[in-house]
């Protein structure tokens, strides 16, 4: 089979992109148990399911997050050297950013992220409400080696990494993002990462099978996609949500589950599921304070602090290069 058909071709994505979600979907599909990356949930439905996952009342992290960057940001901006280049890892939302830019004084902005949407709409914007900063978007998977702005060579590096996307790594995934990050940002650089906290599993479950249901058509949503972008037929009817506390593992899981026996066709390809069968389709692990800082260690980093909200919800950790 040749996923990179002229077939596949389509209007939301450039064909490069669209034949690496191809490649992904069915490797993962084949395997056992079947799976699917998160990061193929953020198509613009996804983005704005994800969105309205952040304000539900069950799902904390976001505002928690937000509470702290605003009730420490004079904290953070103290311990961050003037003038320095700001580096956001994957950028979404400009919120985040926000409640730092106004807090420390930043000569420069760099807005890493894989989609170019952002990079054009929202840093715009930034550039416009931060007149004295310099906005350098980067267009790149930042999980990957990409090179800095030739314009920021000589400043100090801050880089940042909110919203506890970091859980979404595996252990030794994450390890290798904050080595990757460490060798980009250089010798000295400090990072902000948000992370957020193991807790009472009720809680966890809860913020990830909310009442309004919300996150069950994020979750279903990759198959829509799917269907959209690369022909399959999946029957959304034939799926559901599933989303469980790991505690060996220190993770939320999300799946879908096959209610029936079914086969599903995609480029080519037949996939067959047993009823009760699952779509791994996220991973989301909690860190106490200990582990991420045990993290950061193994990592080429230090915690230099680290900032949790008043119940212990989630953290945010300034790190510095080791
Ligand atoms: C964006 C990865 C931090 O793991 O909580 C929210 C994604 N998945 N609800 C998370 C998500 C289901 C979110 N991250």
């Amino acid at each position: 089979m040749n996923v990179h058909a002229p077939a596949l071709a389509n209007a939301h994505l450039p064909d490069e992109q669209t034949s690496a979600f191809a490649r992904d979907a069915v490797d993962d599909l084949s395997q056992h148990p079947k799976r699917l990356s998160p990061k193929y949930f953020y198509d613009a439905t996804g983005s704005e399911l994800f969105e309205a996952i952040t304000r539900l009342p069950e799902y904390y992290p976001t505002r928690t997050e937000l509470g702290i960057l605003r009730d420490r940001g004079s904290e953070i901006a103290s311990i961050i050297p003037q003038r320095a280049a700001l580096v956001e890892f994957g950028a979404g939302s400009t919120t985040k950013v926000r409640l730092l830019l106004e807090r420390c004084a930043f000569a420069a902005y760099v807005p890493v992220d894989i989609s170019g949407d952002f990079l054009h709409g929202q840093a715009e914007r930034l550039g416009r409400d931060f007149p004295d900063l310099a906005v350098h978007p980067v267009a790149a998977d930042f999980t990957a080696p990409f090179a800095l702005p030739a314009q920021i060579a000589g400043l100090p590096k801050v880089g940042f990494f909110p919203g506890s996307t970091i859980g979404n790594f595996e252990p030794h995934e994450a390890c290798r993002f904050l080595r990757s990050a460490r060798d980009i940002l250089g010798e000295r650089a400090q990072m902000i990462v948000g992370a957020d906290l193991e807790k009472d599993e009720r809680v966890l479950y809860d913020a990830y099978n909310d009442a309004a249901g919300v996150t069950a058509r994020f979750n279903l949503n990759v198959l829509v996609r799917m269907n959209r972008e690369l022909g399959s037929n999946f029957d959304l009817s034939a799926f559901t949500h599933r989303a469980i506390y790991n505690r060996e593992r220190h993770r939320i899981e999300m799946h879908l589950i096959s209610k029936r026996q079914q086969a599903v066709r995609m480029l080519g390809t037949s996939f067959s599921f047993r009823p009760g069968e699952s779509i791994h389709t996220e991973n989301s692990y909690k860190y106490s304070i200990d582990r991420f800082a045990a993290l950061a260690r193994g990592s080429g980093w230090k915690v230099r602090e680290s900032w949790t909200d008043a119940n212990g919800m989630f953290s945010v950790h300034a790190l510095i290069a080791e």
